[in-house]
């Protein structure tokens, strides 16, 4: 409340700023008129401040309240339809569904005054004088059983009221009790020595994918490249200068790929025999689409295509998974399959 009313002020005394300057600069606009600010400084606070002079009685209430609440929210404020219940819930405010109402939740009668002058009746918002507001508000405290049917609220009477919930709302203090938790020394005790990435989110593929719908197109592709490729042809004789580079170049790979006996998958699939082999076909490995697709397009690793590969990984296989940038020299590349062929076989 106190912080509408402040930003109004803060509005209206921008309003009135421009306004002069304006005038004086370029002749558009006009200092805010008195009953302007008047007009938008309208909210009441819970100690009364801001409340108008008048007065209102119960039964003049209940015919206003009649002819302009009613169709909405019932004769006695019980609500119609779906629309707001202003009566009653009483003890229901620690229920699963609790039935929130001036009544039963709002803490401040301030409230309820400054509501109902603000925006009812719903269409009409600002049509009601200040006496009939009060009445309207008794009329509703009424319908409440908070005060008796004689009585008459007024700029004197309003703090006389109790309401239910005065004492239901804690103020919120987290800035200064919980202060301690966003001020304090960070702790920089005991911290651990050094901190050392071992894997990546996108290596590890955390995301699920459709294996099932994978795997048999997977099986399909291999089944027919299988019945087209000749075994893997002559091996041809392989420079060992050429095998102990590429084992040293290998080690870019060996953080995520195995080879030789018993090599198994770890984030990329085993690397044995993966030459003659379609891509993207290791039986239980969970390869991306597009390596897959790749494979059933008929990608099969030769030198070639494998050259082709770990040169530019990303670019040669949309949407790989493989995050490894690609070789930046021929050499490391021969030197690679030269020593994948000798070791996986
Ligand atoms: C055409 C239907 C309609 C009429 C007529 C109407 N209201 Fe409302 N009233 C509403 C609606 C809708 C809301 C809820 C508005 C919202 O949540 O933004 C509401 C909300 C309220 C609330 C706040 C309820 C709450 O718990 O949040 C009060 C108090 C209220 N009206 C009082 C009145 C009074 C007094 C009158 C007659 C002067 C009146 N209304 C006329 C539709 C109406
Ligand atoms: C960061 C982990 C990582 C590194 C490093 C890496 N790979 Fe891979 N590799 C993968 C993943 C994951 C796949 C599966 C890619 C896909 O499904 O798109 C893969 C796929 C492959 C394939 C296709 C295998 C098949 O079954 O079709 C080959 C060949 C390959 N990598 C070779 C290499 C070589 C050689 C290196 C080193 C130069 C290397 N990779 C470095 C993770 C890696």
């Amino acid at each position: 409340m106190s912080k509408s009313r402040n930003l109004l002020i803060a509005t209206v005394a921008a309003l009135v700023v421009a306004g002069s300057a304006l005038a004086g600069s370029y002749g558009l606009g006009r200092p805010a008129t008195e009953a302007e600010i008047a007009a938008w400084d309208l909210d009441i606070m819970p100690d009364g401040t801001g409340l108008p002079v008048g007065s209102g009685d119960v039964w003049t209430g209940e015919e206003l309240f009649s002819e302009q609440c009613a169709a909405c929210h019932g004769e006695f404020a019980e609500g119609v339809d779906n629309w707001p219940e202003l009566a009653g819930g009483f003890g229901t405010l620690d229920r699963e569904d609790p039935v929130k109402t001036v009544g039963s939740y709002w803490p401040y009668l301030s409230t309820t005054f400054d509501y109902v002058r603000r925006s009812m009746p719903f269409g009409n918002a600002q049509s009601l004088t200040d006496d009939e507001t009060y009445a309207i508000v008794a009329y509703i405290l009424y319908s409440n059983d908070l005060v008796d049917d004689d009585f008459v609220l007024s700029n004197e009477t309003f703090l006389d009221v109790e309401m239910p919930n005065a004492e239901g709302f804690i103020v919120d203090d987290r800035m200064t009790t919980e202060e301690r938790f966003f001020k304090g020394e960070p702790c920089m005790t005991d911290c651990k020595d050094a901190v050392e990435i071992t894997m990546r989110a996108r290596v590890l593929d955390v995301t699920p994918e459709d294996e099932t719908a994978e795997a048999e197109v997977v099986q399909a592709a291999v089944t027919e490249e299988a019945a087209e490729q000749p075994a893997a042809a002559e091996a041809p004789s392989i420079d060992p200068a050429l095998v102990a580079a590429g084992e040293k170049a290998f080690k870019k790979c060996s953080s995520c790929h195995q080879i030789g006996d018993g090599a198994k998958n770890r984030s990329g699939p085993h690397l044995n025999a993966v030459f003659g082999r379609v891509a993207g076909s290791i039986d239980g490995f969970k390869y991306s689409k597009g390596m897959v697709s790749a494979g059933e397009d008929g990608l099969v690793w030769s030198d070639e295509t494998m050259a082709e590969f770990l040169s530019k990984p990303r670019s040669y296989i949309q949407r790989t998974k493989m995050s490894f940038a690609g070789f930046k020299k021929a050499e490391d590349i021969d030197a690679v399959i030269a020593y994948l062929k000798s070791a996986g076989g």
